[in-house]
């Protein structure tokens, strides 16, 4: 197993494209992508074509979107990681958990982590964090790891709270 990041409660390892079923339970719950642009995936194929054509490619820059698994029992929550935004030329900080694992903390456990590790390890200027305007959980979660409210904005039609963090050791 890959492992990137080890919290107190929690291991974040590399996605492989085995993990295929994992990232489609996840990402079939409508609950789980309400605040997320991204249709509930209909079938397994869509999720190997997810990790084929868009996780995988940014482990090459040592970025990434991690699979999260309790220490407790080893069970797939879902992932928390770093993504680089062609677009801005920024580094994104996003988190997706299974519904039973809302309410426990190990979002902003592994979010934290997460930031610690980009600025530590990946020496990264600055992370930001996006979320839906409505989406409380997230924008909480980006709050309690120290990131500022920039702005609000607009993206695919999409009303959106952006959020960063410095790396104080630069
Ligand atoms: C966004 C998301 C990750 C937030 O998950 P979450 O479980 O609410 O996040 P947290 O880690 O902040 O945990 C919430 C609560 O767990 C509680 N908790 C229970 N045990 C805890 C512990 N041991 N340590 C810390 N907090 C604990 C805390 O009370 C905390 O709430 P509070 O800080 O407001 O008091 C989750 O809703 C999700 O995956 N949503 C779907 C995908 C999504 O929208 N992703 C973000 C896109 S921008």
């Amino acid at each position: 197993m890959d492992i990137i990041i080890e919290t107190p409660r929690l291991v974040l390892r590399r996605f492989t494209e085995a993990d295929a079923p994992l990232v489609y339970q996840l990402n079939s719950n409508p609950a789980v992508v309400k605040y997320i642009h991204e249709p509930a995936l209909q079938n397994p194929e869509q999720a190997k074509e997810i990790i084929r054509d868009i996780i995988l490619p940014q482990y090459r820059n040592n970025l990434g979107r991690w699979a999260i698994h309790t220490k407790e029992n080893n069970e797939f929550i879902g992932w928390c990681g770093l993504k680089y935004l062609k677009a801005s030329g920024e580094t994104d900080l996003g988190y997706r958990l299974h519904q039973f694992a809302w309410g426990k903390g190990f979002a902003t456990e592994a979010a934290k982590h997460t930031l610690d590790h980009g600025f530590i390890q990946l020496h990264l200027k600055a992370i930001m964090g996006k979320a839906h305007v409505d989406n409380t959980g997230s924008i909480n979660v980006l709050q309690k790891i120290g990131m500022q409210f920039i702005k609000e904005t607009v993206e695919d039609h999409c009303p959106l709270k952006v959020f960063m963090a410095a790396n104080p050791n630069r």
